[in-house]
């Protein structure tokens, strides 16, 4: 039997040529690779949008999408929903063992922390939230076993919908599982009601961390001031190896000499013309 590929294209919902120009645009937007094979996943996620605007095809979606109002007004909501905002508190817990055991004595014994002691931290890709509180966290309890050390989490990321739920700092008690009960006694606040059971971040650890929209495909991130520590994990999965190369070199200029890198446990940085140097699995040094 031959199959017709337009009429394919039309059962499914989004055509191919609809794809390449979401895929191609998403690419060069938010870095994020979208292969022929994502189609379906790139369909099923877009549907809630063209139900909520009461449009019926993914043609009428594009061309909203690329007009003027849909560039001001359904951008960001297209972002939100094509980005993948898997994470967990304590995720990959042997990079929080060894930023607070190696990277950070090591930094203050070589005074690269300056006479202030305070460690400015980014969770680049930060998603709801989780990433930067355990980092506020482990980092409490050093400071708190350490005088005179203080530290700051720029936490950033593309979608402004991970970004309000990093905000308001409220998560189910199942997604604090990972959480050590010294720190659950110390940094977490219960809600009362028990049928839906619920914690907060407390102030004192909020206040450490400042959360704000950024783009890495951006030319100028808009931080003046050098970081000693990133954590960007599991981002650059999803980008190809020249926009990871590219990226890498942007936050190695913000990155303090002697600066660490955290990346995920699934990316390597082999290959890549990066001045940085591996010190521990996944975690790299500014030369
Ligand atoms: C899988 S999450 C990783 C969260 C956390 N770092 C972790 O490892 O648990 C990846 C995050 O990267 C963000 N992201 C993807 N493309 C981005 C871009 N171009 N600029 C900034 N953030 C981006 C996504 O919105 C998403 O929240």
């Amino acid at each position: 039997m031959i199959v017709d590929p337009c009429l394919s294209d039309r059962a499914s919902g989004l055509t191919s040529s609809d794809f390449s120009r979401l895929s191609q645009f998403i690419y060069k937007q938010c870095g994020i690779k979208m292969p022929i094979a994502k189609k379906t996943m790139l369909e099923a996620r877009l549907q809630k949008r063209l139900r909520i605007l009461q449009i019926t095809s993914f043609t009428e979606y594009c061309d909203y999408l690329f007009s003027k109002a849909g560039m001001e007004e359904e951008l960001i909501k297209m972002i939100d929903l094509v980005t993948t905002n898997k994470t967990d508190f304590f995720r990959e817990p042997d990079h929080f063992d060894y930023l607070v055991r190696q990277a950070v004595p090591e930094l203050e014994s070589r005074q690269q922390l300056g006479v202030s002691r305070r460690l400015l931290v980014w969770s680049a890709g930060c998603s709801t939230g989780e990433e930067p509180y355990t980092l506020s966290m482990v980092l409490s309890d050093y400071a708190e076993a350490h005088a005179g050390f203080s530290y700051n989490i720029l936490a950033t990321d593309i979608s402004t919908r991970v970004l309000d739920k990093a905000r308001t700092a409220v998560y189910e008690e199942e997604r604090i599982e990972p959480v050590p009960l010294s720190m659950k006694k110390k940094y977490l606040l219960r809600s009362k009601d028990r049928e839906n059971p619920m914690v907060r971040i407390t102030p004192e650890l909020r206040e450490k961390v400042h959360f704000k929209r950024l783009n890495f495909m951006d030319n100028d991130f808009g931080i003046r001031e050098h970081v000693q520590i990133i954590f960007c994990r599991n981002v650059i999965i999803y980008f190809d190896r020249n926009t990871q190369e590219c990226l890498i070199n942007k936050f190695c200029r913000v990155l303090a000499p002697g600066g660490y890198l955290f990346m995920g446990h699934s990316e390597t940085l082999n290959g890549l013309n990066v001045p940085l140097t591996p010190v521990f699995p996944t975690v790299y040094r500014k030369l």
